[in-house]
C-alpha cells in the first residue's frame, strides 16, 4: 500500500481537488443485464459496481423460507483486480460482515410478506474499490430492485461521512478512508430521513458526529436524485425501442 500523504486536507482542498462537502462524479445506470430481473451499474469516483437481483422466486434450500414473507439474500463480492494488492477471491470476515449490514439497510424498504417462501437475491460485484464500496453497493442494490420490479416503500441510498486532519468530510476516498480519523458509512431512506445503516471507525466528537450526519443527508439526497433519474432513463428508453 502507499504511503499516507503528508497532507490529506490542505487549505480546505482534498487529494482530489473537492471541498469537505463535496461528492464525487456519480455515473447510475439501470437495467444493463439481460439475464437478471433487475440491475444496475454505478460508477462513483474510483469504484465501479454492479448490482443484480433475481427474485421474487421459491426459496432454496427449502428450510431457509419463510411461510410469512420472502427471505432477502445479499452477496457482496469483491473482485480480485478491484484493489491494490490483490484480493484473496471469495467470502471473508469483512465481505460477510457488509453482506449482512447491506441487507439489513435495504429490508426495511422491502414489501416482503407480498411474497411467503420466497427468495430475494442480490449480488453485489465490486469491480473496482476506492472507498465507500458498502455504501455504492448498497444504492446500486436499491436501483437493481427497483428494476427488477420488486414493491417497494422508497429507495435506499447510502454514503460514506468521516474525518481527515480534523475536518469532517463527506464522500471519503481511499486515502482518508485508511489514514484518516474516522469513517462512518450511512445508508437512508431520504425521503422520510429513516437511518438503515450507520456504522463507525473511528472517533468523533458529539458536534462533529452531527456535521457528519448532515454531511450525510445532503449527500443522500444528491444520490438519491441520480438513483430516480436512472430508473427514469431505463423506462424512457425502452418506451422508445
Ligand atoms: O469500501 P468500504 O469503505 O465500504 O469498506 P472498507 O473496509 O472501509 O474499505 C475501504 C477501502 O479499502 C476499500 O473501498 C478499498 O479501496 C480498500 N480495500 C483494499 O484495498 N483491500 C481490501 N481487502 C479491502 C479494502
Amino acid at each position: 500500500m502507499q504511503n499516507r500523504p503528508e497532507k490529506l486536507i490542505n487549505d480546505g482542498v482534498r487529494l482530489d481537488g473537492r471541498g469537505p462537502d463535496e461528492i464525487r462524479p456519480i455515473k447510475i445506470e439501470a437495467g444493463v443485464l439481460n439475464r437478471a430481473d433487475g440491475s444496475c451499474y454505478i460508477e462513483w469516483g474510483g469504484n465501479k459496481v454492479l448490482a443484480a437481483v433475481y427474485g421474487p422466486r421459491e426459496a432454496h434450500p427449502r428450510h431457509l423460507q419463510d411461510s410469512r414473507k420472502a427471505i432477502i439474500k445479499y452477496r457482496y463480492n469483491m473482485a480480485s483486480f478491484s484493489v491494490e494488492d490483490r484480493k484473496r477471491p471469495g467470502p471473508d470476515r469483512r465481505s460477510v460482515e457488509i453482506s449482512k449490514v447491506s441487507r439489513e439497510a435495504l429490508a426495511p424498504v422491502l414489501m416482503l410478506e407480498y411474497f411467503p417462501r420466497s427468495s430475494i437475491d442480490i449480488f453485489v460485484e465490486i469491480l473496482q474499490a476506492d472507498a465507500g464500496t458498502r455504501t455504492t453497493g448498497i444504492t446500486a442494490a436499491s436501483v437493481a430492485l427497483a428494476d427488477a420490479g420488486i414493491p417497494m416503500k422508497n429507495l435506499v441510498s447510502a454514503i460514506s461521512v468521516g474525518k481527515a486532519d480534523g475536518e469532517v468530510i463527506l464522500d471519503l476516498i481511499r486515502e482518508e478512508d485508511n489514514y484518516g480519523e474516522a469513517d462512518m458509512p450511512v445508508a437512508m431512506i431520504t425521503e422520510t430521513g429513516d437511518i438503515t445503516l450507520l456504522q463507525m471507525d473511528g472517533n468523533l466528537t458529539g458536534e462533529e458526529f452531527i456535521k457528519a450526519l448532515n454531511f450525510a443527508k445532503k449527500g443522500c439526497e444528491s444520490v438519491y436524485k441520480l438513483q430516480r433519474r436512472s430508473l427514469i432513463e431505463k423506462y424512457e428508453k425502452s418506451c422508445s425501442d
